[in-house]
């Protein structure tokens, strides 16, 4: 009879001789979509810009959406349907609103003064001291609550420097102060802690706060020294523990399935250490009605909403089931990406409102009804 403990030393060593490729579809997935409805464009209720991403996130029962870019729109202008979009009015690289109850409609927070229309204020602040300025990028995914009491939560970020590439993925504490999550503190030398030139980038294509365990899970493209198409197009795992978020000491990262978790950083970047292949930003949701983790993304090429299924966040996935054509909702079609999700419009999970940004910064909202 063989050893059971021989089992683990034998399939690493295969690994290591064939590694096993553990970013192909695995198991079945028991999504039937039944109909998909366009609902339309999210726009707020007291600011007007055009934004993208908007990924939602909750703190003590209450939903936020962190938006990417966020363009004013002219003074005094309501609808971002009447801008006058010819000249440029100023913008921030990240901002945070209120959810509704309705998808098309957000209440943005972190206003300034301006006036008859306020616009938003930068969530993430840049900080002079560590080199950045108001240019730099964000790429934050969405805020994960780290103590529901407290009203904290955690938000991942990337820092793009633009012209001068990514320097890192970091993380910030974020309190609700009078109603408004507020970025209070930021960790690491530099603001960040993991450099992106040899750590994938956590944090910036997913974060996921997972309602069935203590964990935080967040989701990284390759380290930017990873520079074929092939490696460049893999993402990462890491997960902490809620109560742990702001100590880097105690994150775990994920090495493929035969492996599994651990707290040694990663430092081999391939197919067997992998969690996804190809997908862009997206957001992970639990789903009552399939009794799975769904996660929302947009195809390659930005033209199909995109559900795969797993039964734990870590995978494995199946193969994805094409959700909706964006050239549905206006023809002649455009480029989508960042797919997120509203579970909290449906607990049963018998429907999934979702919505994506059509380029250039229009958030569209479509409403999944399933089999
Ligand atoms: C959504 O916004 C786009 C422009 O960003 C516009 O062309 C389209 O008509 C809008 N759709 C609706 C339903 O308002
Ligand atoms: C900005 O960076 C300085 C220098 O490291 C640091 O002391 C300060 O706390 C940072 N400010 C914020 C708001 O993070
Ligand atoms: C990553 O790439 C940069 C720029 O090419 C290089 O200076 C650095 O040594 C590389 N780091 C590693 C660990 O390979």
């Amino acid at each position: 009879m063989v050893s059971s403990l021989l089992i683990p030393a034998l399939s690493a060593i295969l690994a290591i001789a064939s590694p096993i490729d553990n970013t192909q579809p695995r198991g079945t997935n028991p999504i039937s979509i039944a109909s998909a409805e366009f609902l339309g464009n999210q726009t707020a209720d007291n600011s007007c810009s055009h934004r993208d991403l908007g990924f939602p996130g909750s703190i003590n029962g209450k939903w936020y959406a962190v938006y990417g870019d966020t363009l004013w729109c002219a003074p005094g202008v309501t609808d971002p349907l009447k801008d006058d979009t010819s000249s440029f009015h100023g913008m921030v690289r990240d901002s945070v609103s209120l959810m509704t109850e309705d998808p098309l409609k957000v209440h943005d927070l972190f206003l300034n003064d301006d006036s008859p229309v306020p616009h938003q204020k930068q969530f993430v602040p840049y900080n002079a001291s560590w080199g950045e300025d108001a240019s730099w990028g964000f790429g934050g995914t969405s805020l994960c609550e780290t103590d529901a009491d407290a009203k904290e939560a955690a938000i991942f970020f990337l820092r793009n420097a633009n012209d001068d590439g990514l320097k890192g993925a970091g993380i910030g504490r974020v309190k609700v102060l009078n109603g408004t999550p507020t970025v209070v503190e930021r960790y690491g030398h530099n603001g960040y802690w993991w450099d992106s030139s040899t750590n994938p980038r956590y944090g910036d294509l997913l974060a996921y706060c997972d309602i069935w365990s203590d964990y935080i899970y967040a989701v990284g493209g390759a380290p930017t020294n990873v520079t074929d198409f092939i490696g460049s197009c893999y993402s990462y795992m890491v997960r902490v523990k809620k109560s742990e978020a702001f100590d880097l000491s105690k994150y775990q990262y994920w090495h493929g399935v035969q492996r599994g978790w651990s707290s040694t950083r990663l430092e081999t970047f391939n197919s067997n250490t992998a969690i996804f292949w190809g997908v862009g930003q997206g957001q992970i949701v639990w789903n009552a009605h399939y009794d799975c983790y769904i996660f929302v993304h947009l195809s390659i090429a930005g033209d199909q909403v995109l559900l795969r299924t797993a039964k734990r966040p870590e995978g494995p996935w199946s193969a994805d089931v094409k959700a909706y054509d964006v050239s549905s909702s206006s023809p002649g079609g455009g480029m989508a990406y960042a797919g997120v999700a509203y579970p909290y419009l449906d607990h049963s999970g018998q429907t999934l409102t979702v919505a994506y940004t059509k380029m250039p910064n229009c958030i569209e909202v479509v409403k999944l009804t399933f089999v």
